[in-house]
């Protein structure tokens, strides 16, 4: 069973996607057939900028190799490393009705935004079924804001088959409705949207001081607390600190005694250590860039081995290809 993942290379990430997204693809590496890209074609659409393209691509690709990602068990590579996906979406896109994609909740909402829509946004959709079909998916692990683009998929898929004669595997969506919403310094859901996020790798200085600038009420240090769980500060602590540790100053807090200073400063310790070893390796890989595009391109070698005889069946049964 496959199952892949398009990450988007866009910019910084926080706590929030890491918890909700990284973590768990990271931990689905156990059970093998992992195939996770980075959706730099994808980025063109609203990012007109090349030199921050591949400054955003580089950084995705050292975020999720410091986290644990291990090109040796699953395949990692830059999506346009293996650009047979644009012939495929040509292939798909020519019997998706335009219907269907004037139907996409994200398009509608960023032409809402403003956003002037390109071509390449319209077609977004048909791009990201291309993405899985070329790959023979069984699985695709998304939020739900991607729950319209697999529906789409499926469609196609299924279109394709009835009008060609089976070609693709119809893939499952694996909804993630993130099981603890990680809450930001604001206490609004953690989203870049809401600029109150905290940085994964922010810099020691700048990430202390988001940490002691959280608000918080203006009792006295010695009052009792009752509604210690309900602190911010405690709440985050509960994410990245060991439980034991973490219980502990909710209950400090709770019997009063302990001042908002202090639990700061511990959350900073606590979130700083959390993502010490993940630090460490991604300086590592920044020293050794070598390595990492190294990393990516072998990675597109084994992901064209399949992609290739997708792409040949398809042609074949289009008849755009000798059968
Ligand atoms: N659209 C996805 C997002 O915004 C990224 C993506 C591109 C993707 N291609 C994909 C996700 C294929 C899953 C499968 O997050």
């Amino acid at each position: 069973m496959r199952t892949l993942t398009g990450i988007q290379p866009s910019g910084t990430l926080h706590l929030g996607n890491y918890l909700g997204a990284m973590r768990p693809a990271i931990e689905a590496q156990a059970r093998g057939n992992c195939f996770y890209f980075i959706a730099d074609y994808h980025s063109m659409t609203s990012l007109f900028d090349p030199v921050e393209r591949r400054k955003n691509t580089l950084n995705v690709a050292l975020d999720w190799l410091a986290c644990g990602l291990d090109p040796a068990t699953s395949v990692f590579w830059r999506q346009s490393d293996v650009p047979e996906v644009t012939e495929l979406m040509w292939l798909i896109g020519s019997l998706t009705p335009m219907g269907l994609l004037e139907r996409a909740h994200s398009f509608k909402d960023k032409t809402a935004k403003g956003i002037s829509p390109n071509f390449g946004l319209f077609a977004y959709p048909v791009l990201m079924a291309a993405d899985i079909l070329l790959y023979d998916t069984h699985v695709v692990p998304v939020g739900r804001d991607q729950q319209q683009h697999l529906e789409m998929t499926r469609d196609i898929a299924i279109k394709f088959n009835q009008t060609y004669g089976e070609t693709f595997v119809v893939p499952e969506a694996d909804i993630r409705d993130e099981l603890a919403v990680v809450p930001g310094l604001d206490g609004q859901k953690m989203s870049k949207s809401y600029g109150n996020t905290i940085d994964l790798f922010g810099d020691e200085k700048a990430t202390r001081k988001k940490i002691m600038g959280i608000v918080m009420d203006s009792r006295t240090p010695a009052e009792p607390k009752p509604d210690a769980d309900q602190n911010l500060a405690i709440q985050l602590m509960k994410l990245v600190a060991a439980p034991e540790l973490a219980a502990d100053y909710e209950s400090r807090l709770r019997a009063g005694g302990l001042g908002y200073g202090d639990l700061k400063k511990a959350l900073f310790e606590q979130y700083w250590a959390f993502l010490a070893p993940y630090r460490a390796r991604r300086a590592e890989l920044a020293a050794n860039l070598d390595y990492v595009e190294k990393v990516l391109r072998d990675g597109a070698e084994k992901a064209r081995a399949t992609a290739s005889v997708v792409l040949k069946r398809a042609r074949q049964a289009c008849g755009i290809a000798a059968a």
